[in-house]
């Protein structure tokens, strides 16, 4: 089998080329707009939940034009709440993929324009029917775009994310904001895959406990990359949680507890996919990939 991290690099490539093609430059009085949201999506990032996307829908025989083009739409979102997360009212972060980010590069008004620009363009993109033939399809695509990415899915985690500054969160409250914050655009970038496939209710269910526990799994090693890991290996400023008084899984558990929860839902979530073939192990070497990353 190919590598979790040579897999990657190719739907990385592939998203690139996607997003380049998407992202025109426009040469008006608003070329500075462009440039920003150009600068925010292209040349970094894993493209994690692209490659969900494009895995879950080779579960089902979709082709990868179609999945690329909805893991496209789900990058542009995941770039547009980077750089308002970045933004001074929020973490105030000057680094992000190792280069200054977007409210350093250009300035505050331009980073709060180039996300919301590319929050609805990725709107534009997932209902276009190069993303699916059937009009059906491209409903439920938006449906559930709209749905993890808004208040009930990661808007509404970031604005629980920003109360855990002062407010005290028990195990049961962190849980539910690393649900809404990271958790339901992750589970939607699987969904996508089922969406796209036309999956059985079973199928779906199988990937929606999957992307359960990856989703979680995902963003304790957030965390602990917060607390362990490099600015260098991340690209990101580290000690930044800790730092804010932010409530976290590793602030409550401490690293060594967090960790293993981790890897506990990296191996639940691989039991979820028992219902797969082999066309699943990219799947599941994604999970131990997930709690295993140095970025
Ligand atoms: C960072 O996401 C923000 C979180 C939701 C934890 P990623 O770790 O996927 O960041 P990139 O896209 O690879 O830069
Ligand atoms: C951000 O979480 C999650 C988003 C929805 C953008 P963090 O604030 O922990 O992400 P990093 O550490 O800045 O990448
Ligand atoms: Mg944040
Ligand atoms: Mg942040
Ligand atoms: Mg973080």
């Amino acid at each position: 089998m190919q590598s979790i991290e040579s897999a990657l690099q190719e739907t990385a490539l592939a998203i690139e080329q996607v997003l380049d093609q998407i992202l025109t430059l426009e040469d008006a009085a608003e070329i500075q707009l462009f440039d920003a949201m150009r600068y925010a999506a292209l040349g970094g990032g894993k493209r994690f939940r692209p490659f969900l996307t494009c895995q879950c829908a080779k579960l089902f025989g979709v082709d990868s034009s179609n999945a690329l083009r909805a893991g496209a739409a789900i990058e542009l979102i995941h770039c547009y709440s980077l750089v308002h997360d970045d933004l001074p009212a929020m973490d105030d972060d000057d680094l992000r993929r190792g280069k200054p980010t977007v409210h350093k590069k250009f300035d505050d008004a331009t980073a709060i324009l180039a996300g919301d620009a590319l929050l609805t363009l990725a709107f534009e993109v997932m209902v276009a029917p190069a993303t699916h033939e059937m009009a059906s399809v491209r409903a439920e695509l938006v449906k559930g775009l709209a749905k993890s990415s808004g208040g009930h899915g990661m808007v509404g985690g970031q604005m629980i994310d920003l109360a855990a500054e002062t407010m005290a969160l028990n195990i049961g409250g962190i849980t539910r904001l690393q649900q809404l914050k990271t958790g339901a655009m992750i589970a939607f970038s699987c969904e996508a895959g089922a969406i796209l496939g036309r999956a059985s209710n079973e199928a779906r269910e199988a990937l929606r406990g999957y992307a359960h526990d990856l989703g979680l799994a995902f963003q304790i090693a957030d965390d602990l990359l917060d607390v362990e890991g490099t600015l260098e290996e991340t690209g990101k400023a580290v000690g930044k949680d800790e730092a804010a008084g932010k409530a976290t899984f590793v602030s409550i558990l401490g690293a060594e507890r967090a960790r293993a929860q981790a890897n506990l839902l990296a191996d639940q979530a691989v039991e979820h996919l028992a219902v797969f073939d082999e066309t699943a192990d990219q799947l599941r070497a994604a999970a131990r990939f997930v709690v295993e990353r140095k970025n």
